[in-house]
């Protein structure tokens, strides 16, 4: 398979990049947009004519959730545009595009996993731009295109919340999180396995992707605490306290658990549970593809 991947310097695209070679795939790694910026249709066009891929992974986005609220057009116009001009011309050179996407399309507040057929209600610039993004490339591409929506990752190539959480361990008397906040954590590595089977036995639709499990941040911020050697408190606060006292600029859904149920139907769901992911993430110094 010639597979080429857009933002292949970001955190998911290194390690989708490791993995589709290992996997001995003819590879088109574009790092950034100095390499291809899909906000410009023309360059796109122009890099797909002369690639001819049979799959392109969209790994670029925008993904500065608070900063979208101050530059919206700018975040609209890669997770949406971007994603829109990707399908257009994937449409012309008969290519599989994969869409990479989020939780926040989802608004929160059904009080359980969201799956593949719940309906979107994104609270956020950045949702709502991403969830655009999706309709595009399902529009533009219903036949050759598949979604995966994908939540709180984490991975060696990009800034995240587990290094975040033992830097501050190792540093801060205590730490706190939310203890009604739900979410799938989930490793670039293990979303990236999956990308590429999806890439290599297509069939077009939405996605989840996410380690299995679920748990509170407070749970996730301890289990890292202590599976990192540390015994630093890691104390409980509520969802409605750290809006009312952080004031992030974007609104976030409270629980947005991701179920796999396309994945579980196509006897494809191999994703590990959030906690060995974590643990394999720790003792890997290096990047663990
Ligand atoms: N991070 C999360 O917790 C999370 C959660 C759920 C879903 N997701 C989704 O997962 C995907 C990957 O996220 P990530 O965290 O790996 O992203 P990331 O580390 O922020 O990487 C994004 C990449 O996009 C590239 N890019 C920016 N503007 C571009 C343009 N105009 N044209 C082409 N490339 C451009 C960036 O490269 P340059 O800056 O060098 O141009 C960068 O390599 C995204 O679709 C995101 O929405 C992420």
């Amino acid at each position: 398979m010639k597979l080429l991947i857009v933002g292949a310097g970001g955190m998911l695209g290194c390690d989708v990049v490791a993995e589709a070679q290992r996997r001995g795939h003819d590879i088109v790694a574009l790092a950034g947009r100095t390499a291809l910026d899909i906000t410009n249709l023309s360059a796109v066009k122009a890099c797909l004519a002369s690639h001819r891929p049979d799959a392109v992974m969209n790994c670029a986005a925008w993904t500065n959730v608070d900063g979208a609220e101050s530059e919206p057009e700018a975040a609209w116009r890669l997770n949406a545009l971007g994603a829109a001009h990707l399908a257009a011309v994937c449409a012309e050179t008969k290519a599989w595009l994969l869409q990479v996407s989020t939780d926040f399309v989802f608004d929160g507040t059904k009080g359980s996993a969201y799956h593949e057929f719940d309906p979107v209600n994104p609270q956020s610039v950045y949702g709502a731009s991403k969830e655009a993004g999706e309709r595009l490339v399902r529009h533009s591409l219903p036949s050759h295109s598949m979604i995966a929506r994908t939540s709180f990752l984490y991975g060696k190539h990009g800034k995240n919340l587990v290094d975040t959480i033992v830097r501050a361990a190792q540093s801060r008397p205590s730490l706190t999180f939310v203890e009604d906040q739900l979410i799938s954590p989930t490793s670039t590595v293990d979303l990236a396995r999956v990308l590429l089977d999806l890439a290599a036995d297509p069939l077009p639709g939405t996605y989840h992707v996410a380690n299995a499990g679920q748990c509170s941040l407070l749970e996730f911020a301890r289990f890292i605490v202590a599976e990192a050697g540390l015994s630093t408190p890691v104390l409980a606060t509520t969802f409605a306290e750290y809006v009312a006292t952080a004031k992030p600029a974007a609104k976030r859904p409270q629980v947005s658990p991701l179920e796999r149920r396309m994945l579980a139907l196509r006897g494809m769901d191999t994703l590990p549970h959030w906690q060995d992911a974590i643990r394999a993430y720790l003792i890997c110094d290096t990047p663990c593809v």
